[in-house]
């Protein structure tokens, strides 16, 4: 403990009631008052590509423009030429007879004079990394126009000019054919690029340039990023919000997020550009684009995988209301409202109908068991609402099974949010979404927010919150303030989990240097990941969210001093979270029914640090993570002492008898 903290919890201890007597806290868990049942999807995530989230991110292919979609003037964009030993090539992004009419682009190489050899290269995504004895898989859409190359053949090279692995291809023919190889490096860099070779004069036909590590999620081909999906599973998340997020609107509706465009062999997949481009001012991307190589096949897999409820998000036929707000006539949604019916068939109908055939052709024959659907993403007015109304009465007409998920705008308490639960009297709902990019003072003010909530109303998605030490346009720090503000105001949430059914921080990702909105639960970069103090306090109530609600009263209780309690899924187990977010110890009596009668071991973690402000970063990616130990009481109790830290949230689990 710092001094400044030694100082401060000394006061704390001399703070005396007006009748003289000391008042020290105590916290009384009513273990024989059980409460509400807890929520089992109580604690999620939320996936957006925002930030690199997905290409150059989760999803592992290490080519940058593959399929040479990216517009205008970045149509050739990290693509460079190798003119090797006098060798002379012209290059060009073609039409003429693409691949698929879903991939338009390919690239035309010329070898004009052929020198040692020639050909194209790409740096991938801010460079390819690469480890000493990494294997990986090449392959490569190809053509031959006119000539015969005496070779082609593919190159992993080194960021000082070292070949790292080479493999030899097989020699195009005439029509479109896709050539696959492997190749191992030698050498650990993080900086090297690959290289696509040809000998001898020739024009070729390029497309769908690819190299995937083989070492991806589960071994996949077309797999995501290990690591990353790692940091996901070990939060054990009980549902995955995907695609977004604004992602789902897009700035207009030709840009809008369209599930069928990202299903199907990857080739085939109807590549867009990214909306984060210019969503932001002072993080312009220009050349942010989505390939879909992670769609929505891939995300029920994900979730499959981690055992998460899959959460799809759909566009309701209206494009992002901060951008161009485009939307579809409410007598021309039919289109859009089949989407969402054919996305229902797609996860859950049998193999024999159109959509489930495409899932199993996929390789799932078996449903992804979806249960919920988000109409619209975060959307408002009652342009939303004449239009909610219309995929309402279809859907639940063909899917009552399905869940579906009504957006309350962008804001929390804002004339938008007004409009949407006026609107909501009279219009049904499963569950409503609400969104707070605050001020940590905002989430510790807000604590008891659902407690005057309706009980029998629709129940509540917090589908995108986050504290931003700064507001939202401010420079923002992923501190541990900001995710004990979060925590605090998670305690609410779970006391009120009768109302509110689910949660999730956003955004997810966010990649080094690549980020448009500046608060996020997990960075990383080609090669590392950390999880910020938010990450650390979702995963911990993820990890520990109780089964059943125990009413836990603090009588004294200091300044943002926060505690709830439940029942653990073991019998006879509580779990009691308590946050103090304040730079004073707490020393408080813990006590439980005397029935109980406290085991003498309890399981205790601890999140903190020296300083509010401390954050994680690549090179002390565990400056704030929870430390764990047990406190050993004298006998079976039925209270027991603890001082909670300054700056810390606490998570105590007790035994009974
Ligand atoms: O999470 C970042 C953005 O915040 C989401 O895309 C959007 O839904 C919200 O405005």
């Amino acid at each position: 403990m710092s001094m400044k903290h030694k100082l401060l919890g000394l006061l704390a201890a001399a703070m005396v009631t007006t009748s003289g007597i000391a008042q020290q806290p105590r916290l009384t868990i009513e273990a024989d008052r059980p409460g509400i049942m807890i929520s089992p999807q109580l604690y999620g995530i939320f996936f957006e590509d925002i930030n690199y989230g997905a290409d150059g991110g989760l999803y592992a292919e290490l080519v940058q423009n593959r399929s040479f979609e990216f517009h205008g003037k970045d149509a050739l964009y990290a693509w460079s030429k190798v003119e090797n030993g006098g060798a002379q090539v012209g290059w060009s992004v073609s039409g003429q007879d693409p691949l698929n009419p879903n991939n338009p682009h390919h690239l035309s190489l010329e070898i004009t004079q052929p020198g040692r050899e020639a050909g194209i290269a790409n740096s991938g995504f801010g460079g390819i990394a690469v480890k000493a004895g990494e294997g990986f898989v090449f392959s490569v859409h190809a053509r031959l126009r006119s000539g015969i190359p005496s070779h082609l053949k593919v190159r992993i090279v080194g960021s000082t000019g070292t070949v790292l692995g080479e493999a030899t291809l097989a020699k195009p023919g005439p029509d479109w054919a896709k050539l696959t190889t492997t190749l191992k490096s030698k050498a650990t860099d993080a900086h090297a690029h690959l290289e696509l070779l040809a000998g001898g004069p020739a024009t070729l036909d390029l497309d769908m340039v690819s190299l995937f590590p083989k070492d991806t999620w589960k071994g996949r081909p077309n797999g995501l990023r290990k690591d990353l999906v790692q940091m996901l599973s070990d939060m054990k998340p009980a549902f995955m919000r995907f695609p977004g997020g604004c992602i789902v609107e897009g700035k207009d509706l030709s840009n809008a997020y369209r599930w069928k465009d990202t299903i199907g062999d990857v080739s085939e997949r109807k590549a867009n550009w990214n909306r984060w481009q210019i969503a932001m001012a002072k993080a312009l991307a220009p050349q942010y684009y989505q390939s879909y190589g992670l769609g929505f096949f891939e995300f029920f897999q994900l979730c499959e995988d981690i055992g998460a409820s899959p959460l799809p998000i759909i566009n309701c036929g209206m494009s992002c209301q901060f951008m161009d707000k485009q939307f579809v006539p409410v007598n021309e949604l039919d289109p859009w409202i089949q989407d969402a019916l054919d996305l229902i068939e797609f996860a859950n109908g049998p193999a024999t109908t159109i959509w489930g055939a495409k899932r199993a052709k996929m390789g799932h024959s078996k449903p992804f068991n979806l249960k919920f659907l988000g109409i619209g993403n975060e959307q408002w007015g009652n342009d939303y609402f004449d239009r909610y109304a219309k995929f309402h009465a279809a859907l639940k007409a063909r899917h009552p099974e399905i869940q579906l998920v009504t957006s309350a705008g962008p804001g929390p308490d804002d004339q938008w949010f007004k409009l949407a639960w006026d609107r909501l009297k009279t219009q049904p709902a499963d569950i409503v979404d609400e969104h707070y990019y605050k001020q940590p003072e905002w989430f510790l003010s807000n604590v008891e927010r659902y407690t005057g909530y309706d009980r029998k109303g629709p129940k509540i998605f917090a589908g995108e919150y986050a504290a931003h030490t700064a507001g939202w346009d401010g420079d923002n720090r992923c501190n541990l303030y900001a995710a004990l503000s979060e925590a605090a105001f998670m305690t609410g949430l779970e006391r009120n989990s009768d109302v509110v059914h689910m949660a999730s921080y956003a955004p997810l990702f966010a990649k080094a240097g690549k980020v448009q909105w500046a608060i996020d639960l997990i960075w990383f970069d080609n090669t590392r990941v950390y999880g910020s103090p938010s990450y650390q306090v979702q995963k911990l109530y993820s990890l520990n969210r109780p089964t059943r609600l125990l009413p836990t009263r603090v009588d004294a209780a200091p300044k943002n001093f926060f505690a709830t309690a439940g029942e653990g899924s073991n019998p006879g187990s509580l779990i009691l979270k308590v946050v103090n977010v304040g730079p004073s110890p707490v020393q408080t009596t813990v006590a439980i029914p005397a029935w109980f009668q406290i085991k003498p071991t309890l399981n205790v973690t601890v999140l903190t640090s020296g300083s509010e402000k401390d954050e994680n970063t690549f090179n002390d990616p565990s400056k704030v993570i929870p430390r764990e130990n047990t406190i050993q009481l004298p006998g079976a109790e039925a209270e027991f002492q603890y001082q909670f830290p300054p700056w810390s949230l606490t998570i105590i689990k007790i035994k009974g008898k």
